[in-house]
């Protein structure tokens, strides 16, 4: 098959800690990569900016090209509304005639979507979209602190996404909680939806045997390592993090035993949203007294991040809500249990007492009392737990069964355009 993916803000080869880049690029790439392997061609279309080169190969059968839209530099992705018309433009006059050929058009986030579905029904394709996150899930969670709602524009994304929803052939949602919030408040028609979750790459995260081992050849030299990583971003709770800090250290002192925790301090040239919420963590932490438990760090290499994964005693994802969660995944895979959050992909990730545990980060005793949970258990159960982790990881989030489980929708609205409008 001949595959388009559109996703105007999200490069599948965006460096670490390039603005609004995350989960999804490494999403977009994996599974272009996989479809690939499986003998499939994907083109993936995306804004270019930033010096980069318009072409650019993923592996054999999947590359990236890259077209500008709107102004130069780096665009916000909630301010790519009024450009995306013109983004579909520009791949329609360029690639119609790969287009004209392609099997299905897949869009990628709202934006994605948006001009995926200029597209489709310029060339008369299967419109298939994966929202990655859905702007009414996150408004329940994250309200918008400007008056005129210019942060994140909820009410655009939402009637956006409405549009694309109703128009598509067929729709991936990424966990249960997208499911229901795609029928039951988007009124999306529930036999064009599958759940197909992300993946984690299983030959890179593997589970190393020792981890008091890996910490010291680290230089940790706690009794605990704990471990959260994300972009700098109030959406990834790690002030809520900070919250529960005091309660843990006290606990573990009393044990007699200390513990460390390495939390991300975002890229060393931060923007202004990223500087302001370095400082209020700085801050945070040294009004709660925390800072000789913190170890702070800024970018990872990629070596860096999978021996912290692999060396931690417990991952923490105190996001306020996360779509999927494929840094549980990436944890798992380490033979890392994880505490995270209950709101969102995390449900179907975590199965509590077996692999980890769910708290509301919002809820910082919560939190701290399922780290505790976690940490002080037998050694027997901690064992069980990790061996566990990595097991679900292997069997259930390779990406190759991923990009199966998504050719197999392809394979489904393939030469039906049009079927369902
Ligand atoms: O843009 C970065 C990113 O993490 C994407 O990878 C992801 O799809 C999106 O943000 C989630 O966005 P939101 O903040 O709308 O939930």
């Amino acid at each position: 098959m001949r595959i388009a993916f559109f996703c105007p803000h999200s490069d599948p080869l965006a460096s670490p800690g390039e603005p609004d880049s995350g989960g999804q690029c490494v999403y977009e790439a994996r599974v272009a990569e996989q479809l690939a392997r499986l003998g499939h061609e994907v083109r993936v279309y995306t804004r270019l900016w930033g010096g980069k080169s318009e072409h650019q190969a993923i592996c054999d059968g999947a590359t990236v090209c890259r077209y500008p839209m709107g102004p130069e530099g780096f665009l916000r992705k909630e301010d790519m509304g009024p450009y995306l018309a013109e983004f579909a433009e520009r791949v329609l006059s360029d690639q119609s005639a790969w287009l004209q050929h392609a099997d299905v058009i897949h869009g990628h986030y709202w934006d994605g979507g948006a001009s995926a579905l200029i597209a489709s029904l310029a060339v008369g394709k299967p419109l298939l979209f994966t929202s990655h996150s859905l702007g009414l899930l996150k408004r329940d969670r994250i309200s918008d602190p400007t008056p005129d709602g210019s942060k994140f524009r909820y009410e655009l994304r939402i009637r956006a996404e409405k549009k694309i929803l109703d128009a598509a052939d067929a729709v991936i949602a990424l966990s249960r909680t997208e499911r229901e919030a795609l029928t039951g408040r988007y009124g999306t028609n529930a036999e064009k939806i599958r759940i197909v979750p992300g993946g984690v790459d299983t030959e890179a995260f593997h589970l190393r045997l020792d981890k008091t081992d890996l910490q010291r050849q680290l230089g940790f030299t706690s009794d605990y390592l704990l471990f959260t990583v994300g972009r700098l971003d109030p959406r990834k709770g790690f002030l809520e993090l900070l919250e529960a800090i005091p309660p843990v250290v006290k606990a573990l002192r009393e044990a007699g035993k200390t513990v460390t925790f390495l939390i991300p301090l975002g890229p060393e040239q931060p923007s202004p949203d990223e500087k302001a919420y370095r400082d209020a963590l700085l801050q945070r932490a040294s009004e709660l007294q925390v800072t000789d438990a913190i170890r702070w760090f800024h970018r990872l290499t990629d070596q860096e991040l999978l021996d912290y994964y692999a060396a931690a005693d417990l991952f923490l994802c105190p996001s306020p809500y996360e779509p999927f969660g494929l840094v549980l995944v990436e944890a798992f895979a380490s033979g890392t249990p994880v505490v995270a959050t209950p709101h969102g992909g995390p449900i179907d990730i975590v199965t509590p007492g077996v692999n980890g545990y769910l708290a509301d980060p919002m809820d910082p005793p919560a939190f701290a009392a399922r780290i505790l949970d976690a940490l002080l258990a037998p050694e027997n159960d901690r064992h069980r737990m990790r061996a566990a982790a990595a097991e679900r990881a292997r069997t259930r989030y390779a990406w190759s069964s991923v990009a199966s489980a998504i050719a197999e929708v392809y394979h489904s609205i393939q030469g039906d355009a049009f079927a369902l409008r």
